[in-house]
Order: structure tokens, then sequence, then C-alpha cells
């Protein structure tokens, strides 16, 4: 017999993809190239979002979810919802489900927050006096007292995630599945729900947390599940995965990357990548100081314009800065052939704590990119104290941290 709260069978999820649409110019495609929108795949394919994944879950395990932007983690949760139906495979549970998914929470906009306290309540099968025992908890757990009754499509996000939050935690649920709840909300109230999911893992609820707050993942489950292109990288425990998954993993990762590269483009070949801090390789770095990106390369052949350049993204694939190796020179030279290692300092105080992706690519410019797409690698920047002195624990919202001159005088 099974008694496990949650199994999962060769679960696969597959989308079709749009039609294209006109292909662009050489320079867009390079440009797109250059954006890591090679990492799409081409419109037209079938794709698979989730492939052959199997695991299962006894009642009363806190699993985190990890894994890079894209890799299907959001997918998972949802076909563990019911939002959306496996393409292969099945999930079986075990117990009433309550959830915090990424794409909505199933309020409904026109309703108070009251009302959709009760509403939710009733889906779960609750009865309306089981519901008023849990109410004030909630609406004191989300801090929306003032805004009750007010139809919650008025409510800020931050308002609409706490209540959500809210309901999802203090709901009779056996299983609750939360995606990026941390993504949202303040300091505080990000320790307040971590705080509650520690609770229900003590409570014998089944927690499936999808987070790229590794902290936090690593604080309040004791198993994890790493997932890469929408396959199961890894299933054990927190501490092993989540190393796997920032330190051994990136670099495993990298070399893949290198190993996939072409190593016939005539004019250049990738031999390694490293990102340092303190002289020690790691993608976890600190915010307070410097990153090293250490490119190696083979140039093949004499060629002007080749450069090599680095993309600095965050989370959503926005480019926030991109240098190349060549811009403190005074005129475009055409280097050597020979081996060649390029070292690029990302200063101190530039990023804030939170995800960003390195993509190392190599070009010839406005021409082609050589050696393949290039080497994403994910840096995940620790915060290193309080970055706000004078409010040490205050929430970064920014991209950019840098350290900025400031001066107040009496004027
Ligand atoms: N409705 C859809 N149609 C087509 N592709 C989709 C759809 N939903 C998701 N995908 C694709 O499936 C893949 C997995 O997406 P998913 O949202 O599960 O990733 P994720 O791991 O949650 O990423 P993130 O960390 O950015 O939240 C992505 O490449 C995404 O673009
Ligand atoms: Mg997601």
């Amino acid at each position: 017999m099974n008694d496990a709260a949650i199994t999962v069978n060769g679960l696969g999820k597959r989308y079709r993809l749009a039609a294209p649409a006109r292909y662009g110019s050489l320079r867009d495609s390079l440009a797109a190239l250059a954006r890591g929108a090679w990492r799409r795949p081409t419109a037209g394919e079938d794709f698979w979002a989730l492939r052959e994944v199997s695991f299962s879950i006894a009642p009363g395990e806190v699993v985190g979810v990890i894994g890079r932007n894209g890799s299907g983690k959001s997918t998972l949760l949802k076909l563990l919802a019911r939002i959306t139906q496996p393409t292969t495979g099945e999930a079986r549970i075990r117990g009433r489900v309550g959830s915090l998914l990424e794409v909505g929470s199933g309020f409904h906009p026109e309703l108070s927050g009251r009302e959709n306290v009760y509403l939710g309540g009733a889906v779960l099968g609750m009865r309306r006096a089981e519901i008023t025992r849990r109410f004030a908890e909630i609406v004191a757990f989300a801090e929306v007292e003032r805004f009750i009754d007010t139809p919650v499509k008025h409510y800020s996000s931050g308002m609409y995630m706490r209540l959500a939050f809210a309901v999802a935690a203090h709901l009779d649920t056996e299983i609750l599945l939360i995606d990026e709840a941390l993504a949202v909300g303040d300091a505080e109230f990000q320790k307040r729900c971590l705080g509650r999911m520690g609770e229900l893992g003590r409570a014998g609820r089944t927690v499936l947390f999808v987070s790229h707050q590794l902290g936090a993942v690593r604080s309040l489950c004791t198993r994890a599940l790493l997932l890469e292109a929408g396959a199961l990288r890894q299933d054990g425990p927190v501490e092993a995965v989540t190393a796997a998954y920032l330190g051994g993993g990136d670099a495993a990762g990298v070399a893949e990357q290198i190993a996939r590269a072409p190593a016939d483009d005539p004019v250049f070949r990738w031999l390694a990548l490293a990102v340092e801090q303190a002289g020690q390789p790691t993608t976890a770095v600190f915010a307070d100081q410097p990153v090293r990106i250490v490119l190696d390369y083979e140039v093949r052949e004499r060629i002007h314009g080749l450069r090599v350049f680095i993309d600095l993204l965050d989370e959503n694939h926005e480019l926030l800065v991109r240098t190349f190796h060549d811009e403190h020179q005074d005129a475009a030279a055409a280097p050597a052939p020979g081996r060649w290692r390029s070292v690029a300092e990302l200063p101190a105080r530039l990023l804030a704590p939170r995800a960003y992706w390195l993509q190392v690519q190599a070009t010839i410019h406005d021409v082609r990119a050589v050696a393949g797409p290039g080497i994403t690698v994910r840096l995940d920047v620790q915060r290193a104290g309080g970055v706000n002195r004078a409010y040490p624990e205050e929430p970064i919202r920014a991209r950019l941290q840098p350290l900025v001159a400031w001066r107040t005088e009496a004027a």
C-alpha cells in the first residue's frame, strides 16, 4: 500500500509553441544570441517544460524545489495543483491541497478579502464555522484588517500576496504548494512566512516550496528536488542538493557547456570559465566584495573584430551590464593566435543580494557569434551584513545596489 502524500510518476508536460514570427537580419539574430534568446526553443517545436519526473513525498515532509529560471518548477506545482493537465504520467495526491502559485491565487477580483477567504475555505470543503474560527488569524497574519471588506482588485500586490499566503497557510489542508511566496513582501513578512511554513512542517503538513532563496530553502526544508531543463536532476538532502546547484553543479554546468560548444570553429575555442571571489571559485558571492570572471580561450586565427564579452542579466533576463574585453583599448586590435586569459572584475557593492545570470560570449563584431552561443552561469549574490547601515535589516528592492556617495548638510 502506498501511503505517500504525493506520488509523481513519469510526469511530463509538453507545450506546443506558437508559429514563428518573421526572421530578422543577421544583426538581430546576433543581438538575440547575445541576449540569450538562443536558450529558448525554436518556435513551432514541441517543447517539454517537464520530462519524466518521478518522486514521492511522505506526509509531513517539507521539500524545496529549486532550479534555474525556466527549469519547470512552476509547471510541476501547477500540475500538482491540477491547474494544468499532464501530457504524460500522473500525479497522485492524498489530502486536501492549499496552494499559492505564481499565477493568481484563485482569488476573485470583485470579491472582498473577507468573501475570498470564505470562498477559499468553501472550495476546500470547510464549513463556515470552521472558516470563521480561522478568520481572525488569517487577517492578522496578512495585516489587511482595514481592507478586509475592500474588493481584492484594489489591493496592492503586496497585500494580495500576504492575504493569499495567509489563506493558504491557515486553512485546513494536508498539503501546501507554495511558489515563490517570498519574491514579494518585505523582510518582516518573509520572516513570518518562513516561520509559519516551519510551524506547518512541524505540525505534520506536507509542504512543497519553490524558491530561488536557497537560504530559506535550507532553513525550512530537509529535502530538495533540483530541476534542470524540465528533468529531475537531483533528489536528496537539502544541503547536498543546494550545494550541487550552487557550486559543484555550476562548475559541472560550465564544463558541460564548454564541451557542447563547437570545438571546430576555425576562429575561436573556449577553454575554461571560472567565477571567483577572494581567490576561491564560487558562484555564491557576497555583495561587498568584488567578483572576478576568468575566461580562458584559444584564438585560432587573427580576425579583426574578435571580441569577448560578458552580459550580466537579472532573473528576468533583462540585460543590466554588457562589458567587452577590449573596452579599455584605444583602438580595436586583432588578438594573435594563441591561448589567452581575460579577467573581468565586477566591483564590490554593485549588485544587490539576489540572483543574476552571467553570459559569456565571443563574437566577430557585427558578423557572427563564435564557438556557439556562449556560456551561462548563475550568480547568487548573498547579503553581507546590512547594505544600508542605518537599517541593516531593510529589504533591498533594487537590482543594483552600488555604493552611492551622499552628503547631507544644512542649507
Ligand atoms: N503555457 C506555456 N506555454 C509554453 N511554454 C510554457 C508555458 N508555461 C511555461 N512554459 C515554459 O516551460 C518552461 C518551464 O517554465 P516554468 O514556469 O515551470 O519554470 P520555472 O522553473 O518556474 O522558472 P522560474 O524560476 O523563472 O519561475 C519555460 O521554458 C517556460 O517558458
Ligand atoms: Mg516559476
